[in-house]
């Protein structure tokens, strides 16, 4: 009896995350007329007819790319709320690149950055001999295929960009909640559903070159700007509609209550000579989810809907051309293995309903399309993983004032860091064994 309703629970599930909404057998203009009332699509009589042209053209690519399949993993696509879209429309970034600023190239002659890995690009440090599970997940559903870490969910409800081009922002806030839960967790073992985080402080206060509020920008550029997280409830995302709003409107609520700070960050680009799937693979393990860029125009990317997504072969995915440049932040958050295909996990931030679950996106490692790109020596890459803190959830910290998350003071024995962190005051244990040829010192600083 068990074993039936498992067969069952599993053939439902299974049903549940190959299937698609429409019938994409139906005639197209009656699939236009299911699209608009799903979407509650409202066009003017000329407008009706252009969006008519896209939906057209967009779903022939979706069955096309549904008649390639021939693995029962392989991704499904669907008609979606983009389907009336053409790619230029899509919640996503420009594409510009970030160069090395002035004050970098002050710091290396130009010998130096020839010769050493140039810092920005530099892969963060990890452990040898790290053991990697065949699944490994921090958010959604996914979870339950962990081996080697808790099946809890640490993203909780995904953050909406909605018409605004402000990736760089968004994918921060998606971000926050995991470094939240990660904080909790390592508190209290356990996990709430983690809070929303305000992505409108970056667009409001993040000013550079290459960072626009809705018209693309850099991530870097933000937690360099604003250095905190804020809840989204106290300082509210308005640039939902913006498609194009370039000008930012400075900071709205300066004494915002801070919910955790952003102690560091560390971008970093993978070189095609390198092995980047593994890689990649270590500083998930190592560090946890951290956001990538990645190449959505022109790859069949938003018409996704679940399975595992192939990124096209042909040149709009060549790293190597000169022309090719990611357009899209998101975060990078576990990967896996399903009927013999490898996959890495993405959380995006697009509309509610898009992608497998809510905003989730496995893609097949043979082809990552820009994830993990080194893009060039004097170009900041889109890669980075951040670090962030709170003294609510430190346990030694005596009084944490929870306006600017600093603490003031530690428990006995425990004393603050640079980082504002109460720790362990340096001891120095020195353990002897009772055959004294082997004496082992243990120097024990945090
Ligand atoms: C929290 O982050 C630390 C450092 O990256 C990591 O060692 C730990 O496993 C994380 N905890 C959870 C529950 O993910
Ligand atoms: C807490 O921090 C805020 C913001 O920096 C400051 O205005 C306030 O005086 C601090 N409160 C205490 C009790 O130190
Ligand atoms: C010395 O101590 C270690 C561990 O404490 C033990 O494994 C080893 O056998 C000992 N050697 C001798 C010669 O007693």
């Amino acid at each position: 009896m068990i074993a039936i309703i498992v067969a069952f629970l599993l053939f439902v599930s299974n049903q549940k995350m190959q299937s698609i909404a429409f019938n994409l057998e139906l005639p197209v203009d009656k699939l236009f007329t299911q699209f608009k009332t799903k979407y509650s699509r409202h066009y003017s009589p000329t407008e009706e007819q252009l969006r008519f042209q896209i939906f057209k053209n967009n779903l022939k690519n979706i069955k096309a790319l549904n008649e390639k399949r021939t693995n029962p993993s392989d991704a499904l696509h669907d008609i979606n709320m983009y389907t009336d879209l053409i790619d230029d429309e899509l919640p996503m970034n420009k594409g510009i690149p970030v160069p090395v600023s002035s004050y970098d190239k002050e710091h290396f002659n130009s010998k130096e950055l020839r010769k050493v890995e140039k810092p920005w690009n530099e892969i963060p440090p990890l452990p040898s001999g790290d053991s990697l599970p065949q699944n490994h997940a921090f958010c959604g559903e996914y979870v339950s295929k962990n081996t080697d870490r808790p099946k809890v969910d640490l993203c909780g409800e995904v953050f909406s960009q909605q018409n605004c081009g402000g990736c760089w922002a968004i994918s921060l806030a998606n971000l926050a909640q995991y470094l939240y839960s990660n904080l909790t967790y390592q508190r209290y073992g356990c996990v709430k559903t983690p809070p929303k985080f305000s992505a409108q402080r970056f667009l409001d206060v993040t000013t550079t070159k290459a960072t626009k509020r809705c018209c693309g920008g850099h991530p870097r550029d933000a937690v360099n700007a604003v250095k905190s997280f804020s809840l989204d409830a106290d300082y509210p995302f308005v640039d939902g509609s913006n498609r194009n709003l370039c000008t930012i409107r400075g900071d709205q609520n300066p004494s915002v209550q801070i919910q955790m700070a952003i102690t560091g960050y560390k971008t970093f680009g993978i070189s095609k000579d390198q092995n980047m799937v593994l890689i990649l693979k270590k500083l998930l393990h190592h560090y946890g989810p951290f956001l990538v860029s990645v190449k959505v125009s022109g790859t069949g990317f938003s018409s996704y809907s679940s399975g595992i997504f192939s990124f096209p072969s042909t040149s709009v995915c060549d790293t190597s051309s000169s022309s090719f440049m990611t357009d899209h932040e998101v975060v990078l958050m576990g990967w896996g293995v399903e009927n013999g295909i490898e996959y890495f996990i993405i959380r995006n931030s697009w509309s509610s309903g898009w992608g497998e679950g809510d905003n989730y996106i496995r893609i097949k490692t043979t082809n990552l399309c820009g994830i993990g790109w080194r893009i060039g020596d004097y170009v900041y890459p889109l890669n980075m993983i951040v670090y962030a803190n709170t003294c609510k959830f430190d346990k030694y910290c005596n009084s944490c004032n929870i306006s600017s998350n600093i603490c003031s003071s530690c428990t006995s024995g425990y004393s603050l860091n640079s980082n504002n962190k109460c720790v362990e005051n340096t001891v120095k244990l020195t353990k002897f064994h009772s055959n004294s040829t082997n004496v082992q010192f243990y120097n024990h600083t945090i």
